[in-house]
């Protein structure tokens, strides 16, 4: 029987969950939140606050929350090595999942995750939220429609000059099994090959560097609690078709500003996001204009992709970020390490 709302789970309510997830899901007039789960009674007990959810229904242990629960969905806000196993059982509980980006820390465990998708008939969809701010959407549909060509390179760069996270478990190998690449430079490298539709990657040259982030002046921390391989990352990614990116994610940088971008260039024309310019070549002029969106939805991005995948789950839609798109990303991110710790290009 169709209930009146999707019934959601969330996994891990710290830092992103209370900030996105769980207004996210409060926002979606298809959901409701009734239970939560953490293993650390401060952040349960927050998220439980901002929830608002009986206090019985409240966990520290996400399997018991899935027998004990009558749950639709799963939102899972783990720290990243704690991605796969839960989005697997909530697969296997008969739950449709949402899972935080990186989606894991191999290409294995995605393809883990994909086969418990497949067998479980529900949908998995990743956090990718910088895909659904409106301006990314509006690229999404000017390049899509041909308005820059065919697109041939792209270069995402999210470098942050002093940018270490002083929570969480971000810089500890154990919970994140990498640095900024996986944190940061995954959002652009996903909305450079979603914009470019995804091309199939063929190699990798990338380099990492841990040179400054140890500084007591650069990060917060005991530098000995800093056991990510890098401070920044740098790659060079081959496609089919001579499609090539360009990507460089940092949280330490001596660079005089931060620089977040992902452009796109093409045969016809060009996308810079941030600020949001379209490059058009015409009438052997270059039209470059800065458009205003019209009809912003106004939602924080998390809160939009939170809204297209419950409408997913009750219309029998695919999910809006599948996993397939996810591997492919993290086939690359594994190709970054890879190629750093190997000193040449690696294959895909
Ligand atoms: N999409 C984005 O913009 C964005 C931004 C920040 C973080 N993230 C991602 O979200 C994830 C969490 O990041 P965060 O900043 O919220 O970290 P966080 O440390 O603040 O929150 C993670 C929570 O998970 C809990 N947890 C750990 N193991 C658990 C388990 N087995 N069962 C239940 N709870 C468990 C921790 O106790 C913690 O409260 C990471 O994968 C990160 O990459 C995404």
């Amino acid at each position: 029987m169709m209930r009146d709302k999707l019934r959601v789970g969330i996994i891990g309510t710290g830092a992103i969950a209370q900030s996105n997830h769980i207004p996210g899901w409060q926002q979606c007039e298809l959901a409701e939140i009734v239970a939560t789960c953490d293993i650390d009674p401060e952040a349960a007990a927050l998220g439980r606050s901002l929830a608002k959810v009986d206090k019985d229904r409240v966990y520290s242990d996400y399997e018991k929350m899935l027998e004990k629960e009558d749950l639709d969905v799963v939102s899972i806000a783990t720290p990243n090595c704690v991605h796969m196993p839960p989005t697997v059982a909530a697969l296997e509980a008969g739950c449709h999942v949402l899972v935080e980006k990186p989606v894991a820390t191999s290409a294995d465990e995605v393809r883990q995750m994909i086969a418990a998708r497949d067998s479980s008939q529900r949908l998995l969809c990743v956090v990718q939220n910088m895909r659904f701010s409106d301006e990314a959407m509006a690229a999404k549909q000017f390049v899509d429609e041909g308005g820059i060509g065919d697109a041939y390179w792209a270069k995402a760069e999210y470098l942050r000059t002093r940018g270490v996270p002083s929570w969480g478990g971000f810089i500890d190998n154990e919970q994140s099994a990498g640095g900024p690449c996986y944190d940061i430079g995954v959002h652009v490298l996903d909305l450079a090959l979603h914009l470019m539709s995804f091309p199939e990657p063929v190699s990798v040259s990338a380099n990492t560097w841990l040179e400054i982030a140890n500084k007591p002046s650069v990060m917060k921390h005991n530098p000995k609690d800093y056991t990510v391989p890098e401070e920044l990352a740098v790659g060079f990614i081959r496609f089919e078709n001579d499609i090539c990116v360009s990507l460089g994610a940092s949280w330490a940088l001596n660079a005089p500003a931060n620089a977040n971008n992902v452009s796109i260039y093409g045969t016809r024309g060009g996308v810079q996001m941030w600020p949001f310019t379209l490059v058009r070549e015409e009438h052997d002029m270059m039209l470059n204009s800065t458009p205003s969106v019209l009809g912003k939805k106004g939602r924080g991005s998390h809160a939009e992709e939170i809204r297209q995948l419950a409408l997913a789950i009750t219309s029998g839609e695919p999910a809006p970020v599948p996993p397939e798109e996810a591997l492919i990303t993290q086939r690359i991110l594994d190709g970054i390490y890879a190629s750093a710790e190997a000193g040449e290009e690696v294959s895909v």
